[in-house]
This record gives C-alpha cells, sequence and structure tokens, in this order.
C-alpha cells in the first residue's frame, strides 16, 4: 500500500516506492532486468562498492501535467552523462535506450506516486548503477547493478523560492582532471564534511572554488550555479571539473534563443562576485533556487536582489524552465519525453 502523502507539503525525502528496476551485469552482458518489490539491496560484504566506491548515479523527475498525463525533462541526456560517468570508473555502462525503457517501466509502475499537477510537487528519479562483484585488490568488479527507483519530492531547500545563504569551502570537491564532471557518489561522499559545516553555521549549501588555485568559482555541493550582470546578463562559470547539469544546459539555450538573455559560459573569478546583482543554483533537485548571500570567511557579499525575494532574470528563467516541465510553456523539440 503506498504511503499516504501530502503533495502540497513535501520535503525532499525518500518515501518507499512500490516498484524500482532492477537489472544485474554478469558474465560480460546485462541480463534482461525488470520491476522488483524489494527495496532492500543484499551484497558480499567485499563488493567493489563498498570497499572502492564503484558508483554512478543520475537524477531526474517526472512531472503530472494538467491533462494527468505523466512527463519527464530531456531523460536522454541523463542516459548519455551516465554512459559517460561509468566509463570513467571503468563499468559497464547502462546502454541508453535500455535506460530510456527501464524508466518508462519504473514510472508507469508507480504513477500514482506522481504528486498531482498545482502542487508544486514531483517525482524525482535515481537511477544509479554500482559494484556489486567481489573485489579485494584495487581494480574494476566484474558484476554490477543497475537500478532506478523514485520517490515523491518538494523543494530541495526549505522554503522553496525564498533566497538562501552559501558559505564558500575551505575544502575541495573535485580535483582538476579528476571526477568533478562525471555524477559518482564518491563526489558527495567529498563533500559531506563541508556540508555539515555550512549546515552547523546556518547556510544551506557550500561555494567551491578551483582547487588548483582557489580563484574560480566551480559550483556547490548539489548544484550547478548562475550569476546576472550589472548588464542583465547570465554568468554561468565554465569548468572541466563541474558537473555538466542538465538544468544548467537548457537554462542556457532558455535564456538566449527564448527569452533574449544574453549569455556568457567562462570561468568566473570569485573576484567578480561582489560586482553580480543575482546568484542562483540550478539542478534537477534545486531547479533555480535563488542565493541572497555568500559568505566568504569574515565577509559577507550581500547580491543587489537580497534575501526577500528572488531576483528578476532568476524568476524568468524560473517560471520558463518550470512552465516547461509542468506543460503550461511549449518546450524546445525533443525536450519532453512522455510516459
Ligand atoms: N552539480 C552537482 C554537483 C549536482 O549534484 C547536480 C545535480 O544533479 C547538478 C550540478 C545539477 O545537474 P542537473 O541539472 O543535471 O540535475
Ligand atoms: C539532483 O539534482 O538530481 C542531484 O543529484 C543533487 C542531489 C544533491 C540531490
Amino acid at each position: 500500500m503506498a504511503e499516504k502523502l501530502d503533495y502540497s507539503n513535501l520535503g525532499f525525502a525518500y518515501h518507499t516506492p512500490e516498484k524500482r528496476y532492477v537489472a544485474n551485469f554478469k558474465n560480460g552482458a546485462w541480463d534482461e532486468g525488470g520491476l522488483s518489490g524489494d527495496s532492500n539491496v543484499v551484497l558480499n560484504e567485499s563488493a567493489g562498492v563498498l570497499q572502492y566506491c564503484q558508483q554512478v548515479f543520475e537524477g531526474l523527475k517526472a512531472y503530472r501535467w494538467k491533462d494527468g498525463s505523466i512527463v519527464c525533462f530531456r531523460p536522454d541526456l541523463n542516459a548519455e552523462r551516465m554512459f559517460r560517468s561509468a566509463a570513467f570508473l571503468e563499468m559497464p555502462s547502462f546502454p541508453v535506450e535500455r535506460f530510456l525503457s527501464a524508466l518508462d517501466e519504473v514510472v508507469k509502475a508507480n504513477a500514482d506516486s506522481v504528486p498531482p499537477y498545482g502542487t508544486g510537487g514531483s517525482l524525482y528519479i535515481r537511477p544509479y548503477l554500482f559494484a556489486s562483484g567481489i573485489v579485494i585488490g584495487v581494480q574494476p568488479a566484474e558484476e554490477y547493478q543497475f537500478r532506478i527507483f523514485t520517490t515523491p519530492v518538494g523543494p530541495y531547500f526549505k522554503g522553496g523560492a525564498t533566497p538562501i545563504a552559501l558559505m564558500v569551502s575551505d575544502f575541495d570537491r573535485a580535483a582538476p582532471h579528476g571526477t568533478g564532471a562525471i555524477k559518482a557518489g564518491l563526489n558527495y561522499a567529498m563533500s559531506l564534511h563541508s556540508h555539515e559545516i555550512a549546515k552547523n553555521k546556518g547556510f544551506a549549501e557550500n561555494v567551491y572554488l578551483d582547487a588548483a588555485k582557489r580563484e574560480f568559482v566551480e559550483e556547490t555541493g548539489g548544484a550547478n550555479i548562475l550569476f546576472v550582470d550589472r548588464e542583465d546578463r547570465l554568468i554561468v562559470p565554465k569548468s572541466d571539473s563541474i558537473l555538466p547539469s542538465i538544468t544548467r544546459r537548457s537554462l542556457l539555450y532558455v535564456a538566449e534563443e527564448i527569452l533574449h538573455i544574453p549569455v556568457e559560459e567562462r570561468p568566473v573569478r570569485f573576484s567578480e562576485i561582489p560586482d553580480f546583482k543575482e546568484c542562483g543554483l540550478c539542478g534537477t533537485a534545486a531547479v533555480i533556487s535563488p542565493v541572497g548571500k555568500i559568505q566568504d570567511h569574515d565577509r559577507e557579499i550581500l547580491f543587489q536582489s537580497g534575501m526577500e525575494k528572488p531576483g528578476k532574470i532568476m524568476t524568468k528563467l524560473y517560471e520558463t524552465l518550470s512552465g516547461m516541465q509542468n506543460g503550461e510553456i511549449p518546450a524546445p523539440e525533443g525536450w519532453i519525453r512522455k510516459i
């Protein structure tokens, strides 16, 4: 029996789904996979994921439209990103076409838990792949499991559209030429210590700087970062050690082609931040979360848009993107997958 939830007041939490998708890789091939009612994973004590963190994952959402239909937003890009993430950690990638049909299957099986249109909720979908095979010397495992589960969610940050405060981390999330651009659980393990420091000081997230020189802005623990300069241009940090956010890539297109907001994707110096008017975080979980302030040790950097309301450009971007995801604004060809 599905849990009874108040869909209009969901946080970002795990609620056990009815079904999840499971496929196993053994003897050099993926089995045919299928739905399972069992939310537990049983592993050998020496499984590669437990010893050497061989794990990659994705995050995307299913949305309920006004006519009751269910859609996903650009899931082909999640499938492709997971394919690349897996290859970087020497794991067998899960084929893109199979990823998409497994997604359809698992969302259909959990359709009752896709929050109703107008509640602001959506169904968060978590595909992941890990080494289930035994290893003890440092090497890739020979057996893997791919799973997808779902959970209904509301806003990632408490307060939804209320601006959040960020803190500059003293630690690095990802090294140059390392794993920052792939979606691997190990990157998030690296962020937990700073996350707790930030949380205990009352900040919602950390801003990471480039690990080599600590001069450029990278991203936060769970989202890319966006700025608006005094000329109302959207400024987006470019770096090889940040996650290529699907939301960010979509927003760059929306800004330039639909809203006619000039866009610059380039390395952004931390010293430029005090000149920016607006700041926001973007990602599947974060959607677009406005940022009112960044704390850099003793220095407080306040954005012109302030701690009360999102700025003008962030609001326009948010309304357009979420309008497309919720079926209120037509999306570019190929961005919506009907389930
Ligand atoms: N950066 C990090 C570290 C993330 O965890 C996420 C979330 O997935 C993002 C950026 C945003 O990526 P996307 O827009 O593809 O969800
Ligand atoms: C996502 O947005 O899907 C993520 O994976 C971010 C995570 C911090 C929840």
